[in-house]
């Protein structure tokens, strides 16, 4: 099927369906979804969603907590558009219907989470993100200008010369089509599928920032890789994340002897940042042999269980009650600071394409995102990016920094991989520790696969797996080479063999080009 539209919007979670709702007043809109449309790390979304509202806040606190997580890297300005835009579009959601949960005097019910020195966090229980998009669907589902293809898979940009005209597609069922419009909208969001261990679902497959790679965009930042702290780990179960709600609420993290160990690494203790956490984690496990827990033994079962009821059913179907057990917890990929480079209007260095959400990164985030800032940054930014699409196409004024050209392997030969083995060496070579040796040996392999996925598909070989490994392949490359290039730990990038920062060399960001 080929399809001419205003605007195409690859991606329904909070920034595509954000997005959406503003393009319509101007124009008709395709939504391209891989999945059914409420599939989306926004619909897992759970601890909540940060916004200056409360009555000891104010945006300048939320921008220095976030510029303090950040460790240096945040873009001041992209900050600041987050802070003070975030509560309207926080309140823009009430109007159109979410239920938060609020104090009994009617003020939102605000809950704390890592490195916020305030509470801060709106939150409908423990699953947020499906509250905000149901409320975004209903407006988006009803709009006679929204034209939605879900289990419609985006496979490639449509190129001319430098500009974005579209993108192709293929369903599920094996039909392929296009969708030619003036401004494309990349809201795929992030990639924590290229990881063995994640919280991510399915769809994390990083395919908007593959896409854009391959038809040349700058993509920024993309080492820092956001590891949470608190995944449940229970052989045999999914790695469902518990939330850092849990130890907002008073939930302390014990290692075997049941000790709450956090304060012996970090003053902050339990809701010290989320890098800092989990490498503390796996420190006190390494010392002591041992698996660490998180426990609210010490809390009111009942309130534990009215709370948090998604985690406490997730936990209950592994045979543990929430409340009474102590639970055995491990980290694992959660969130990709980095990404297509945007301005602060969404546009990227291609004109006619832009980007928001998690697959773009306007350097709001720095080297590590504060807790609940995302779902935010999907809604503020998705906005913004709508429009900017009521312009003509232009590249998007991208700051002048120091960019590296890459050329893309394109050879013969190399076994086609099987996506457990992309994931397997991104984990070990690639995940919260890394180091000379360890990257550059997943350099090396990650390049010979790149050369294997420019190839077609094998006649038997499924294509949507295909596609599906082409983007963890691509999205793993990229992530391995900019934490190979970054010689010094920072936020979420943390290197044994330069475990401090270097400043005068490394308080940057340096944009790659694949050629
Ligand atoms: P997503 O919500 O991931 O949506 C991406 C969309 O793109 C999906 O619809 C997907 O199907 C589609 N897509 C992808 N590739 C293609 C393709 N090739 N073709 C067509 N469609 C495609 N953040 C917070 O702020 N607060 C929280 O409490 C919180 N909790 C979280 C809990 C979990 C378990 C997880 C995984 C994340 C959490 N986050 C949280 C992070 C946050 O949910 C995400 O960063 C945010 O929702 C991303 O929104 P998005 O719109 O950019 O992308
Ligand atoms: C969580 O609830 O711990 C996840 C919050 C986030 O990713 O911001």
């Amino acid at each position: 099927m080929e399809l001419l539209g205003d605007f195409l919007v690859i991606g329904s979670g909070v920034a595509g369906l954000r997005a959406a709702i503003s393009l319509a007043e101007h124009g008709e809109v395709i939504i391209l979804t891989k999945a059914h449309p409420s599939e989306s790390n926004t619909g897992y979304a759970q601890g909540g969603i940060a916004a200056a509202v409360g009555p000891d806040d104010s945006p300048e606190l939320h921008a220095r907590d976030t510029i303090a997580a950040g460790d240096g890297l945040c873009v001041p300005e992209a900050v600041d558009v987050l802070v003070h835009e975030g509560r309207k579009y926080v309140q823009e959601l009430i109007d159109w219907g979410a239920e938060f949960e609020r104090m009994p005097n009617g003020q939102p019910s605000l809950t704390r989470e890592g490195a916020h020195s305030v509470r801060r966090v709106l939150h409908a229980q423990d699953a947020t993100g499906r509250a905000i998009g149901r409320i975004l669907w209903s407006r988006v589902a009803s709009h006679k200008r929204i034209r939605i293809l879900d289990d419609a898979l985006a496979t490639d940009l449509i190129m001319h010369g430098h500009k974005c005209l579209g993108a192709t597609y293929m369903t599920t069922a094996g039909d392929r089509g296009t969708v030619k419009a003036t401004h494309t909208l990349l809201a795929t969001g992030g990639a924590g599928q290229v990881y063995r261990e994640t919280t991510n679902p399915a769809i994390a497959t990083g395919d908007g920032i593959a896409m854009a790679a391959l038809a040349g965009a700058r993509i920024v930042d993309i080492e820092f890789v956001q590891f949470h702290p608190t995944v449940l780990n229970v052989k045999g179960s999914p790695r469902f994340l518990l939330s850092e709600a849990l130890r907002g609420e008073g939930a302390r993290l014990t290692n075997q002897g049941g000790e709450a160990f956090m304060s012996r690494y970090e003053a902050a203790g339990d809701l010290a940042s989320r890098d800092l956490v989990a490498r503390a984690m796996v420190a006190e496990s390494e010392l002591t042999r041992a698996p660490v827990y998180l426990t609210m033994e010490h809390l009111d079962p009942i309130q534990v269980h009215e709370r948090f009821p998604t985690i406490a059913a997730a936990c209950r179907r592994a045979g543990l009650d929430l409340a009474t057990d102590r639970i055995p917890v491990s980290p694992a990929a959660h969130y990709l600071m980095g990404g297509v480079e945007t301005d602060l209007d969404g546009r990227t260095s291609i004109p006619g394409l832009l980007a928001a959400g998690e697959v773009a990164c306007t350097g709001v985030h720095g080297a590590n995102r504060l807790a609940s800032n995302s779902l935010l940054e999907g809604l503020v930014f998705g906005a913004r990016a709508a429009e900017a699409m009521m312009y003509p196409p232009a590249p998007g004024s991208l700051p002048e920094r120091t960019t590296e050209e890459w050329p893309l392997s394109r050879g013969t030969g190399e076994a086609f991989p099987s996506a457990s083995e992309v994931r397997e060496l991104m984990w070990r070579s690639v995940g919260l520790f890394r180091d000379e040796g360890g990257l550059s040996g997943a350099v090396v392999q990650l390049n010979r696969w790149s050369e294997a996925v420019t190839r077609p598909p094998r006649p038997r070989q499924s294509e949507l797996e295909f596609r599906r490994i082409r983007s963890l392949v691509t999205v793993g490359l990229l992530i391995a080479r900019a934490a190979m290039r970054r010689k010094e730990s920072r936020g979420c990038h943390f290197r044994t063999d330069f475990p401090v920062h270097n400043d005068p060399l490394w308080k940057r960001h340096v944009s790659d080009i694949l050629t």
